[in-house]
């Protein structure tokens, strides 16, 4: 039995645990009383960053992409200047990118804390991994990838679709973006005992033995990547959501010889099935 509580007398909080302990010549009752004062401090500030991020920052950033987009679509009373054009289009290309940051990090601390609705069901790997991979396509192409999926049909893992295409859709552009053009970036999927594994292979740049141990890590970017845009989130936000599904995510990889992300579910019975 646990409770948190607020001692009057010093105001500081406290948890209250009563534990028995059991040994085979002995049988006691413990009550283990702990400040945790600085911890629910911090958990408070975090809590009212999260809300500063998600209110304070988000809004005037909403305001500024409807104020480009409206500029680009109406124009400003004279036809724009390809320059301008660009320049507006860029604007609002960074806007989405800070949104979608704001938005990685606020659910990676949500996931973190337990505090995201998980919905899982049933999910047809075969539409979904398909459907991802459909939607980097054309990143592929433009950048002289080859991109495969190859996934048996009427695979079913348990998982909550959402969160399984943005942690897959996260893993598919690390690869992409640290796949040189001419390189092969291949999905697939198959059973493995009571699970279901998918895989997203490249061979690309490849991980250093220094960096493969914590690039799981919360902004954790490998030493040459400055290059790249990005927080180091992605794969914090992946493994989080992997294990909030009962998952795991783990790479394997070696400098020069690309890497192999793999994605671990529980198995389902494919919708539909008696
Ligand atoms: N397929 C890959 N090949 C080589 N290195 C990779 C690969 N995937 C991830 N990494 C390394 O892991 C680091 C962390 O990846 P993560 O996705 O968390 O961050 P990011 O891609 O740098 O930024 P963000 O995802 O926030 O945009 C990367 O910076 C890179 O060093
Ligand atoms: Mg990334």
């Amino acid at each position: 039995m646990t409770f948190k509580g607020k001692y009057a007398a010093t105001g500081r909080e406290l948890r209250v645990r009563c534990m028995r302990v059991r040994l085979p010549s002995l049988e006691s009752h413990f009550i283990l009383i702990e400040d945790v004062s600085s911890q629910a401090e911090a958990g408070r500030q975090r809590a009212q960053w999260r809300q500063m991020l998600a209110h304070d920052f988000r809004n005037p950033l909403m305001i500024a992409h409807g104020t480009l987009c409206a500029v680009k679509s109406m124009g400003t009373g004279h036809p724009l200047a390809p320059d301008d054009l660009a320049l507006i289009e860029g604007g609002i290309r960074n806007c989405r990118r800070l949104d979608a940051l704001i938005g990685t990090y606020l659910d990676t601390e949500r996931l973190e804390d337990g505090a995201m609705p998980v919905h899982a069901g049933s999910v047809d790997l075969e539409a979904l991994l398909h459907g991802v991979v459909d939607e980097f396509r054309p990143a592929a192409r433009t950048g002289g990838r080859v991109l495969t999926c190859a996934v048996p049909k009427a695979l079913a893992a348990r998982a909550d679709p959402e969160l399984l295409r943005r942690a897959l859709a996260n893993i598919l552009g690390n690869a992409l973006k640290f796949t040189p053009a001419g390189g092969l970036v291949a999905v697939d999927a198959a059973p493995r005992g009571r699970d279901v594994v998918i895989r997203v292979a490249d061979n690309g740049q490849g991980i250093t033995p220094e960096d493969l141990p914590r690039i799981f890590e919360r902004y954790y970017q490998g030493e040459d990547n400055e290059r790249h845009h990005g927080l180091g989130l992605g794969l914090t936000f992946c493994r989080a959501a992997m294990r909030a599904m009962g998952g795991e995510v783990e790479v394997e990889s070696e400098r020069g010889r690309g890497a192999v992300f793999t994605l671990r579910l529980p198995s389902a019975a494919p919708e539909g099935a008696p």
